[in-house]
Formats: structure tokens, sequence, C-alpha cells
């Protein structure tokens, strides 16, 4: 999968995209990522990439042409062939779900402008993106953040990623429900023991204990997904 970022601030993508699994995944070709400043598509002396409103208010919007030129040269004209589906990150967005995530890992490629200011020239908008994307219901100064959210969330479920793809696959919420409480050694911590179940050696009790816990987690932290998961049950 090849994602490219068009931001005005490329190098916070360094230590994100520089290590770890992300890193992984573009070392053995999963991944690609192509980080592309906008900045450096505007024509004028000053390298312009933003200018006021019309109608007038606060603040500065994103210009149309120099991301459409960055886009053109980068994720493909509009209906050129094998063009990347273009997502701009806005609090406006559609909210980022899991389901979101796995369907765009499906994709061969994605292009996500990061916003900045006021927002983006709508005509660019209209002209040019996809899918607008939110990753929850706050305000950052600008898409980076939300855009790292998105490659991250999207990187881990390519094949050689992770490593071990039934985790991807199991965890918390990709199942519909939050994830059960883990332990590891040592066996007693501070006074408090791990669970006596997960010690027995018993496979389908722990199993069973898990989906428990997860169960009831999931109904009172997220009253939402625990509704959705119990329609999705009495559907099938
Ligand atoms: N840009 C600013 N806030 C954002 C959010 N919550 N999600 C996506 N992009 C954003």
């Amino acid at each position: 999968m090849r994602i490219t970022v068009l931001t005005l601030f490329p190098n916070w993508f360094d230590g994100p995209f520089g290590e770890s699994m992300i890193q992984r995944g573009r070392d053995n070709g999963a991944l690609e990522i192509e980080l592309v400043n906008f900045r450096d598509f505007a024509t004028d002396r000053h390298r312009t990439v933003d200018d006021a409103p019309y109608g007038g208010g606060g603040g500065m919007v994103l210009k149309a042409p120099p991301l459409a030129a960055a886009l053109d040269a980068t994720a493909g004209a509009p209906g050129s062939e094998g063009r990347a589906h273009v997502i701009y990150t806005s609090p406006a967005g559609a909210p980022f779900t899991q389901r979101r995530a796995e369907e765009l890992a499906k994709l061969p490629r994605v292009a996500i402008i990061c916003g900045h200011y006021e927002g983006l020239d709508q005509r660019l908008i209209d002209s040019r993106v996809d899918e607008e994307i939110s990753i929850g219901d706050y305000v950052l100064t600008g898409g980076e953040i939300a855009a790292m959210a998105i490659v991250d969330a999207v990187a881990r479920l390519l094949p050689g990623v992770l490593g071990n793809e039934a985790g991807a696959r199991d965890d918390s919420i990709a199942t519909g429900l939050l994830e059960a409480p883990q332990y590891t050694r040592p066996e007693v911590f501070e006074g408090r023991p791990v669970p006596d179940i997960l010690l027995s050696g018993h496979h389908a009790k722990v199993a069973a204990w898990r989906a428990r816990q997860s169960e009831q987690l999931t109904r009172q932290r997220r009253p939402d997904l625990w509704q959705a998961h119990q329609d999705a049950k009495f559907r099938k």
C-alpha cells in the first residue's frame, strides 16, 4: 500500500513513521509512505499557501491551487487511472472507526491532506477530496496528528506490519467489544495477585473468563458499542 501525506510540516512525521511497526512495514515493503510539503507547489515568490477568507471573519484559509497541483502531481489528477483515494482530515469529517480502517487497508493508494488554520477552500474539497475524516469530537491545531492516527490504524492491518496478524484481528474494538484485562509476571505485584483462573492452565475456562470480562467492561464503559454488539447478534 502506498500512502501520500500532504502537509506543511513533513518533519512531524519523522518520529511516528520512523520507528517500530510502521518502520518495519516500510522496510519490508508492506507500506510505502510519501511525505509531500504542498508549500513546494505554491508558485508565488513567497510560496503562499493560505489567505484571508472571502466574506470576512478571522483566521486564514488554505488556498486551492497549491494543494490541487500537489495532489495532481503525487496522487494523480481527477479521473486519471490509478489515482489515490483522497482523504481530508477535519473535525467536520465522518468519525474514523476500526471498520473504516479495515476498508482503507484494502486500497492500493491513499492520499491524506492535513488541514490547517480555518480550513481548506471548499472548491478543493469538491474537486479533489473523496472522503473527510475526523478522529474525534475535539479540535487539533492541524490534521497531522489525525493523519498519523489514520496511517497507524491502517498500517497495522497490512500483512507484514504487525508480525502477529491474529493479534490485530482479535483486538479490542476489532471484535466489537473492549478487550479483557491482561496480566504478566510477577504473579503478585504490590500484594495484588493475578486472577487464579489465568494460572489454571484451563484454556476453555480462561477463554470464558476473558469473554465475560470483555462483555462486562464494554457494557459499563461503552454502552454504545454494547448496544451495537447486541443488535448485530440479534440480526444473525
Ligand atoms: N483537524 C483538527 N481537528 C481534527 C480532528 N478532530 N480530526 C481530524 N482532523 C482534525
